[in-house]
């Protein structure tokens, strides 16, 4: 039954037709050489998006991203750039204007967990969580929001000043015991988004969020890479399936284009219900 499934999602994947929803637009995705960052790099391009393929370590996944994304006629750049870095930031957004001549799309996907039983949490994981997390997201967007009122509209490309969307987590909701510093990261992205939402929407500037349940990808691999840890996982997810991060980029290239609009300040959950405390089932 679930290997069905697999080769129903696998099959999608590989069918998903290009549309050109974006076509003339670029789009930086941060931490985009592995897992949901790639995802959506690959959609955006699929979708017309010029693409600079964030990373900040493993030169050669980036490399290979840009070449698959090449490969289907779309066009991309690597850049290594860490996040959590002011001067590297900047520099990233630099070299996209100097490549592309604008932002119209920013995706803030970069992040990582260290997780641990809060009492013997060290200062260190807290900050590089939170430095990561929820610094690079604020650095990003700033750099971003700068570029889209210094270049103005482009109504031939989009109703939008610029777009940006923040990849959070169901634990900007979901409490989550062992992973404080990765829940509290997600957290203050939420109330980043809506209140950056709130501050540039009368700019025309559209920013919302993606809220991811259990993709796989390396970040969660033990959770879903044995039968028995799938199984238990599964109980979290009234759909019945773990999320492919396929599910992410085809929510993320609708959020950026102009067919969601009317979509500003709020999180999408691509979580297979996850959100909706499976937990209460017959319960309480
Ligand atoms: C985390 C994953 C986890 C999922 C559901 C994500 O934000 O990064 O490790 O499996 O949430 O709990």
């Amino acid at each position: 039954m679930h290997s069905i499934v697999h080769l129903l999602n696998h099959t999608f994947a590989m069918y998903q037709q290009p549309n050109n929803r974006l076509k003339n637009q670029t789009c930086i995705v941060t931490g985009a050489n592995s897992g949901i960052g790639r995802a959506v790099a690959m959609s955006m391009a699929r979708d017309g998006a010029n693409v600079v393929v964030n990373y900040v370590f493993g030169d050669e996944a980036a490399q290979q991203v840009v070449d698959e994304i090449a490969q289907m006629g779309g066009t991309a750049i690597a850049y290594k750039a860490d996040v959590s870095k002011e001067d590297q930031v900047i520099a990233m957004f630099q070299e996209t204007i100097a490549t592309f001549g604008t932002v119209d799309i920013l995706v803030n996907n970069a992040g990582l967990q260290r997780d641990s039983a809060f009492h013997n949490m060290t200062l260190k994981d807290w900050q590089f969580v939170l430095d990561v997390n929820l610094t690079g997201q604020f650095l990003c967007s700033r750099e971003a929001i700068r570029e889209f009122l210094r270049r103005g509209p482009r109504p031939d490309v989009s109703v939008a000043l610029g777009k940006i969307i923040c990849m959070s987590s169901v634990h900007e909701v979901i409490p989550w015991g062992g992973h404080v510093n990765y829940a509290a990261s997600k957290g203050g992205v939420m109330l980043m988004m809506k209140s950056l939402a709130q501050e540039y929407g009368p700019m025309k500037i559209r920013i919302n969020s993606v809220g991811p349940g259990a993709i796989k990808t390396p970040i969660n691999r033990p959770a879903w890479e044995t039968p028995e840890a799938e199984a238990k996982l599964l109980e979290l997810i009234p759909y019945q399936r773990v999320g492919e991060t396929s599910d992410i980029g085809a929510a993320a290239v609708w959020l950026a284009s102009d067919e969601s609009d009317y979509i500003h300040g709020t999180t999408i959950f691509v979580d297979g219900g996850m959100t909706l405390y499976p937990g209460f089932t017959e319960n309480g």
